[in-house]
């Protein structure tokens, strides 16, 4: 069977900002915020990119997107057409007519839905520019969007006000399909939701995969809201990927300490496991400043002189498991169950 390119790849993205310090705004230095990343996103699958705040995760979702522009490193797509094309090196204006086939849910659905706009004017806003002139057209997909994501129709004539924060993301999510993408980034889609609308909202999601074949990129900062809707997870630090497995490995036997430190603060229904949280040291290290070698190493409990010197780099320990660590293949570390909400794993 030949083997399928995967919808998107990664490959070695880099993205810094300049610093810039003093009356003349001279750059002083680079703001390491995505620092060589590589990964894939199979069609019709998920991948989930966690990690704390200021990691690169944003970032890495704007490059792929092209709203930013990597400072290196590729970024494949492949196109409707089965065509494979480079979105980091692509002119903007050969970029435009693939822009539709990768879309993006924002966190926030209280400002990223104009309040001066109906739900059918925001909703057919892509349609309109990508050149549906027909009102009635676009009234008779807005009305199919608004039942894909389960809102009455009838709510198009209201503004983003009438409704409550779960209602807007679904508003956003509905915007996000109106060209049938085949790619979705959402960034943070449900941290500014109610945990209550956040399962709804995850669930609504897995049923739009199911139905339209659409394949996700997946942003969170922690690992509790991802462990239902992830095939893989990649763990980001400091602007570096330090762990890629499928989820349920990953949650079960994770390689990196910094992945274990994360999991340990998924909430765990028994009381008596709450115990276990571990508390890292120190701050998260500045991309601005990185330490030297393993940027987690003033955190890490695993420490060894080797790893304040030399940067691990992500190697594959089992198939489809890579880490950037140098004590992964001796180190036990402590997982949890991810089928079962937070039990420690045996
Ligand atoms: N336009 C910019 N100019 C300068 N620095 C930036 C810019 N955008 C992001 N950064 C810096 O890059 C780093 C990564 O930021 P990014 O927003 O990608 O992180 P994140 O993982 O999405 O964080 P959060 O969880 O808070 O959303 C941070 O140190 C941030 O301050
Ligand atoms: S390389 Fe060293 S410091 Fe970094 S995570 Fe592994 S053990 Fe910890
Ligand atoms: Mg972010």
């Amino acid at each position: 069977m030949p083997i399928e390119a995967p919808l998107l790849e990664v490959r070695n993205l880099k993205r810094f900002f300049p610093i810039r310090r003093g009356l003349l705004r001279r750059v002083v230095g680079q703001l390491r915020a995505v620092d060589d990343i590589s990964f894939h996103i199979n069609r019709g699958e998920t991948l989930s990119l966690v990690g704390e705040s200021g990691c690169g995760k944003t970032t890495t979702a704007r490059c792929i997107l092209r709203a930013l522009k990597p400072t290196a490193g590729e970024v494949l797509f492949q196109t409707a057409a089965g065509d494979v094309i480079d979105t980091a090196a692509l002119p903007k204006g050969a970029l435009q007519p693939f822009r539709h086939q990768m879309q993006m849910i924002f966190q926030d659905p209280f400002s990223s839905l104009n309040p001066r706009m109906t739900v059918f004017d925001i909703i057919a806003e892509p349609l309109l520019a990508n050149g549906v002139k027909s009102r009635d057209q676009r009234r008779q997909r807005v009305e199919e969007l608004l039942e894909l994501v389960r809102l009455r129709p009838e709510f198009m004539q209201r503004f983003p006000h009438a409704f409550s924060g779960g209602q807007r993301q679904r508003i956003g999510i509905a915007r996000a399909l109106a060209l049938n993408p085949s790619l979705i980034v959402a960034d943070e889609p449900v941290s500014a939701l109610d945990v209550s609308v956040q399962a709804q909202i995850l669930n609504l999601m897995l049923d739009l995969q199911d139905e339209l074949g659409l394949t996700y990129l997946f942003v969170a900062h922690d690992l509790s809201v991802v462990k239902h809707i992830s095939d893989r997870v990649a763990v980001m630090y400091v602007g570096k990927i330090v762990e890629i497995a499928e989820t349920d490995r990953l949650f079960k036997a994770p390689k990196h300490p910094y992945t274990e430190a994360l999991l340990s603060a998924v909430p765990k229904p028994d009381p008596r496991l709450r115990s276990e949280r571990i508390v890292l040291a120190g701050e998260v290290a500045d991309p601005a400043q990185p330490p030297t070698g393993c940027y987690f190493h003033p955190r890490c409990a695993h420490a060894i002189d080797r790893c304040r010197s030399e940067t691990p780099k992500l190697e594959e320990i089992q198939p489809g498991h890579v880490v950037a660590c140098h004590r992964a293949r001796e180190i036990t570390l402590k997982g949890v169950d991810a089928q079962s909400n937070g039990k420690p794993s045996a």
